[in-house]
């Protein structure tokens, strides 16, 4: 595989869009430097799934970043679905607990199974990063500190047979010596050094989230909100290369 293949499987584009025609018109100018398109529950509760076959008929995978919460049997009913929409790429809470997490892999598998397609990837949300440490511990009277609360998520996730965990690059190799090297880290909240951070706190370059481990990073508003996008994403690339 080329390098720049090799860059390009890890390449996940948040189409933070409201509209179809906003999420076509950047899976088509992206669509060379993107491996994976990331659509959340922003896209989904406007669209449906209708942009999931044009991404996969342009040759990308999609992400369907809906992040599952529920008893195991519901949970287990929708992975079902979502297998069944053509999509093998999506995540859950891994608070759900490990049967929920048993029961997203057990329908998942069957599903994919049965349509002739490999074991699909779900990935586990450990702490979402607008968790902070006082909310944790004051809110929802969680008495551990961030970074360890996520690490036993992690391995909670793989235990219950998840691929692996979206977790913070500054996590990132921590989860990869604790689960092993094979158990995914998606890395959201990239931010080249040229770029602005906007909201995001606990951010790390392509570069530094590359070399702790990182499989996927989530690239968002660094690209889109450029100019010129495909400049963007060509620097991204040219960062990633030198730690590959
Ligand atoms: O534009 P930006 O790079 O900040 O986009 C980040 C994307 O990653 C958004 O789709 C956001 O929902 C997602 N995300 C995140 N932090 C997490 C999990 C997901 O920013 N902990």
């Amino acid at each position: 595989m080329s390098i720049n293949e090799r860059i390009k499987e890890k390449i996940v584009l948040a189409l933070d869009v409201d509209t179809e025609q906003e999420a076509k018109a950047l899976i088509k100018e992206l669509k060379g430097y993107v491996g994976v398109f990331k659509l959340g529950l922003q896209f989904y509760t406007s669209n449906g799934s209708s942009v999931f076959e044009f991404i996969k008929d342009e040759g990308a995978e999609v992400f369907f970043d809906v992040k599952l919460h529920d008893i195991p049997n519901t949970v287990k009913k929708a992975s079902e679905n979502i297998i069944r929409k053509g999509v093998g790429f999506f995540n859950l809470h891994a608070t759900g607990g490990a049967e929920m997490m048993r029961q997203a892999r057990e329908g998942a598998d069957n599903v994919a199974k049965e349509l002739g397609q490999k074991s699909p990837t779900i990935l586990a949300v450990t702490l979402l990063t607008s968790i902070s440490q006082s909310v944790l511990n004051e809110e929802l009277k969680i008495n551990s500190n961030t970074k360890d609360y996520a690490l036993m998520l992690a391995k909670l996730a793989k235990n219950s047979g998840m691929s692996g965990v979206v977790a913070s690059a500054h996590e990132a190799a921590d989860i990869k010596s604790a689960c092993g090297s094979d158990f995914k880290v998606l890395c959201p909240g990239i931010r080249p050094q040229w770029s602005v951070a906007n909201e995001q706190k606990r951010i790390a370059t392509p570069s530094y989230a590359v070399s702790q481990g990182a499989d996927y990073l989530v690239i968002g508003r660094a690209v889109t909100a450029s100019s010129n996008k495909v400049d963007a994403m060509k620097k991204i690339y040219d960062e990633i290369e030198s730690v590959l």
